[in-house]
């Protein structure tokens, strides 16, 4: 990484040729390890690759499209509420599940289920949760969207051993210890202050180089924040309020989730065979946990709070009618919560990790007909994601107000007192190939980005293949892509930012909270585990 000094001291121009040379370098680069994948400088550039990763097939046979219901996850009970605090109980557990019609398929999972259960909570009131790890492997919980202190957030090392593991010889894949991590025990406490927006938040693994296969075993669930403002806007509500996560899978010919890894008891050797370097892809599109759902809805607004939980899979989401009409998506909200003012797309990107909060009216389709979300990436069967059915008409008094937040931060260039470039890219590792930040492969003992609480910072990334970054702790505002004004769907707080091959951008943050180690990385998970992850130390 660069860091360019403080801002005037002349480190920071703001524009200007200086700017111009590093982005050229930054695609540069990009383009010099597409030649060195095996495709030429010139049919790199013809071909940006609309994906980054390799698709998995299913061995098994697959239901056709919109017959599943969309299951709903559960919402957690708190096992007590007294003294301004809510603690949850939640016990990672293997379990056998049908998600294929028929089928059974062995899941690791939050309590029983996939997506784990659901916790609802309020702005400003902390809850505690109590997380038991009954499966073989060591697990790590993040709440990602999350203002949680460091002991909370659940950096890679902070291991909570299954009962029996043996405590003195977890190392790491590269051989590396962490005199920093707290280890437990079976057991951990995380306390959420969540004084923050209210968002739709997920919480999922983040071992130390397996956190791509313990979220595709199903180490993933929804945590939503709420407050009487947002509550106060009339937006669709109850049974029109959906969470919907996304997330593609494979079968293997058993019926268990298909996943390339090295060492598929997650034990050892961290890593995806070579084929899957990019990214794992599978080929089974599921929608809460279910293949392809179908949800009966009435003809009326409905509020979709949309997570990608995919490892690597990209979507460009598209609401058609019957008659190949294309539904308005209206955007209201972002990963870190709601937007100045709604934005309308036709079609909507959503990259690993990313969250849309969306509107969208069913009155105008007539009753009995279906909406299908369709994901413009896809191909043959991945080109489907789920469908609605519109069953019966129905009085809808929700509204959409014009103005539906104004507590959005707002910083601008000139607050920030320091720029920094960060340059995604593959390259050589000792052990190998791997996803590097700044040519650097994760390293727990390595202070990345080190700053001091308070300050705001431009961060400017640059990409070889599709990278989408997330920072831990702060949301951030997205200030320029490619040189250019951001795009419609990079409004608003942001905490996850897609870059594409060969593009840049500028993001904008204070680093507010609490001090302590964070980290940021590539939310392609494969990417992550393989190095593409740094430290934030917050001072
Ligand atoms: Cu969703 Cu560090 O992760
Ligand atoms: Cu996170
Ligand atoms: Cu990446």
């Amino acid at each position: 990484m660069r860091e360019h000094g403080e801002h005037g001291a002349g480190g920071y121009t703001g524009g200007g040729a200086g700017v111009t040379r590093r982005h050229v370098l930054g695609i540069g680069g990009a383009l010099g390890l597409l030649a060195a994948t095996g495709l030429t400088t010139s049919a790199a550039l013809a071909r940006r690759p609309a994906i980054t990763g390799a698709e998995l097939r299913s061995e098994v046979p697959l239901p056709p499209p919109f017959q599943v219901p969309l299951p709903l996850p559960a919402v957690l009970k708190p096992v007590a509420t007294s003294g301004g605090v809510d603690r949850y109980e939640i016990t990672q557990r293997e379990v056998s599940a049908e998600i294929l019609p028929g089928i059974r398929t062995p899941l690791w999972t939050y309590e029983g289920s996939f997506p784990g259960p659901t916790i609802e909570s309020r702005r400003g009131r902390p809850v505690t949760v109590r997380h038991r790890n009954e499966l073989p492997v060591p697990t790590v919980v993040h709440l990602h969207g999350g203002r949680t202190p460091a002991a909370s957030d659940g950096y890679p090392t902070d291991l909570v051993l299954p009962g029996g593991w043996p405590k003195e010889s977890h190392r790491h894949g590269h051989g590396m210890r962490d005199p920093r991590a707290v280890v437990s025990e079976l057991t951990r406490d995380y306390t959420f202050p969540l004084d923050q927006r209210p968002a739709l938040l997920w919480y999922h693994d983040h071992r130390m180089d397996f956190t791509a296969p313990a979220i595709w075993r199903g180490l993933a669930g929804l945590h939503v924040v709420r407050d009487d403002a947002e509550d106060a806007l009339g937006l669709p509500a109850g049974p029109r309020e959906l969470p919907l996560m996304i997330a593609d899978r494979a079968f293997a010919a058993d019926g268990g989730l298909a996943y390339p890894s090295l060492d598929p008891t997650l034990r050892a050797r961290p890593g995806v065979r070579e084929e899957y370097f990019a990214g794992v892809l599978g080929d089974v599109i599921l929608v809460n946990g279910a293949p392809w759902p179908v949800h009966e809805v009435d003809a009326a607004r409905h509020r979709l709070r949309v997570l990608n939980a995919s490892n690597a899979r990209h979507y460009e989401l598209e609401a058609v009618t019957d008659d190949g009409r294309s539904l308005d998506l209206v955007q209201i909200g972002a990963d870190q919560g709601l937007l100045e003012a709604p934005v309308t797309h036709r079609v909507l990107p959503i990259a690993p990790a990313e969250r849309h909060d969306l509107i969208i009216d069913f009155a105008g389709v007539p009753i009995g007909g279906r909406v299908r979300i369709v994901n413009r990436l896809g191909s043959g069967r991945t080109r489907d994601v789920m469908a609605f059915l519109v069953a019966r008409g129905a009085a809808d008094d929700s509204r959409v107000p014009r103005t539906l937040s104004t507590d959005l931060p707002f910083w601008r260039r000139e607050d920030a007192v320091r720029v920094r470039d960060l340059a995604f890219r593959a390259g050589r590792t000792h052990s190998g190939r791997g996803w590097l930040i700044d040519g650097l492969p994760f390293d727990p003992a390595r202070a990345d980005v080190t700053t001091r609480l308070g300050d705001v910072e431009v961060w400017r990334l640059v990409a070889d293949l599709h990278h989408p970054v997330h920072l831990h702790l702060v949301g951030f505002r997205v200030l320029s892509r490619g040189g250019s004004p951001p795009l419609p769907h990079d409004a608003g707080l942001k905490d996850t930012v897609s870059l594409r091959p060969g593009e840049s951008v500028e993001i904008i943050t204070r680093f507010d909270g609490y001090r302590g180690r964070y980290l940021f990385h590539c939310h392609n998970a494969e990417h992550e585990d393989m190095g593409m992850m740094a430290n934030l130390e917050i001072v």
